[in-house]
């Protein structure tokens, strides 16, 4: 059930900065360690989705309801089914892509100034969902020792008083390596006892090669997790992704997602339905092998070229290579590349400061006989011109 409010006194404008107290006053949860930026005490739910909560309650009865609105996947079938946890679908919000579910989701936690640690290098757009809402993205750098991850260490040294959470993604972008799942489990920990927040992107869940997948839910259901049908379900133009949240978080989130948004695209909804049946789990899990023989590729023709690759990336369809035999200017590297030999990779600017001059991340989502060919010309072009760099 969603967490639903008690008729209470509005929260005027001039309340104090961090309006948790009142919030948490607001909902019938007690004692919810609740996280939520001060703007949301000014953001009111759409008042049908009262109707519609009803609307569920009376069919749980035997009553027919006759339903004038949008198909939802049955997310709490693929979680039992293919990953073992049980996840209430009232603890699931359907968003526009992972895009839309970490803008909600940041919405509802972060405060101007907040602190927000993630790895660097990292998917770019993290640190600028962060500065959105006037947080500060605080950068850990990570290398090859902690396969390119944050590590519970790293979390615990770098935690301030104004350090509100953290964000992680396994497998990642741009290394494709994944969090140990001891280490997560420290990692919440120590979260957890600070009073902060952990936001996991499993938007390549289903993407990895060297294990089964997993989701961070087995270790508890107070991590906000960020979900997609763009990469393991290959629906990236459809824009549909999802949310799983504490349970008190939802009814912020989706008072958030009514007003920004009203719902994600009711056709692509649709669409996604047909993602969750098993002759689609099939194909996808074909594509997956096809995947894992492309990384089984890539990676050591790769090496065999001179670039540095120190861990077998484990999952995502990402390599994030040093580039530093050949250049210490990625970009400028990338440029060449893509100017004499015609491949087009992404310099490691994108990723973050942390020494991305010296890397560029290969993106292997084109076939087998593309790769070669790409590979092919770069070694043609790095025979050329190795005395040029
Ligand atoms: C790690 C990561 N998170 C989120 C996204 C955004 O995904 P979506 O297309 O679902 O908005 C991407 C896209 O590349 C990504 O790599």
């Amino acid at each position: 059930m969603i967490a639903e409010f008690r008729r209470g006194p509005r929260i005027p404008a001039s309340a104090p900065r961090s309006t948790c107290d009142a919030l948490r006053h607001n909902l019938r949860v007690p004692n919810a360690n609740l996280i939520l930026a001060a703007r949301m005490a000014d953001i009111e739910p759409f008042h049908v989705m009262d109707v519609q909560n009803r609307a569920h309650e009376l069919e749980a009865t035997g009553r027919r309801i006759v339903h004038m609105e949008i198909g939802q996947p049955d997310f709490s079938d693929y979680y039992r089914d293919r990953l073992g946890v049980t996840v209430p679908s009232s603890r699931i919000v359907v968003t526009a892509g992972a895009s839309g579910a970490f803008l909600l989701t940041l919405a509802a936690l972060v405060d101007p100034g907040d602190e927000v640690l993630m790895p660097d290098p990292c998917y770019p757009c993290n640190r600028h969902f962060v500065r959105l809402f006037e947080g500060r993205p605080r950068a850990i750098p990570v290398d090859e020792k902690q396969h390119y991850q944050l590590a519970d260490a790293d979390i615990r040294s770098h935690w301030s008083r104004a350090t509100r959470g953290v964000l992680l993604a396994s497998p990642s972008n741009p290394t494709g390596t994944m969090i140990p799942r001891e280490e997560l489990r420290a990692i919440i920990a120590s979260v957890r006892r600070a009073g902060g927040f952990v936001v996991m992107d499993e938007i390549y869940q289903g993407l990895v090669y060297d294990g089964e997948a997993s989701t961070v839910l087995e270790l508890g259901d107070d991590v906000f997790v960020i979900n997609s049908f763009s990469k393991y379900f290959n629906m990236t133009g459809w824009r549909l992704g999802w949310i799983v949240a504490p349970e008190v978080y939802v009814r912020e989130i989706e008072k958030l997602a009514q007003n920004a948004f009203i719902c994600p695209s009711a056709p692509a909804q649709y669409a996604a339905l047909a993602a969750f049946r098993p002759e689609t789990l099939a194909v996808l899990e074909e594509r997956r092998q096809e995947f894992r023989r492309r990384r089984d590729y890539m990676v050591p023709a790769l090496r065999d070229l001179g670039f540095r690759i120190p861990v077998m990336p484990e999952g995502a369809f990402y390599i994030y290579a040093g580039c530093e035999s050949f250049s210490v200017d990625s970009t400028r590297f990338a440029l060449r590349v893509l100017e004499e030999a015609g491949v087009a990779i992404t310099p490691g600017l994108d990723f973050g400061s942390n020494r991305p001059e010296r890397h560029v991340r290969f993106a292997y989502t084109r076939s087998l006989a593309d790769l070669e060919e790409g590979v092919k010309s770069i070694a043609r072009m790095l025979k050329g011109s190795r005395d040029a760099w």
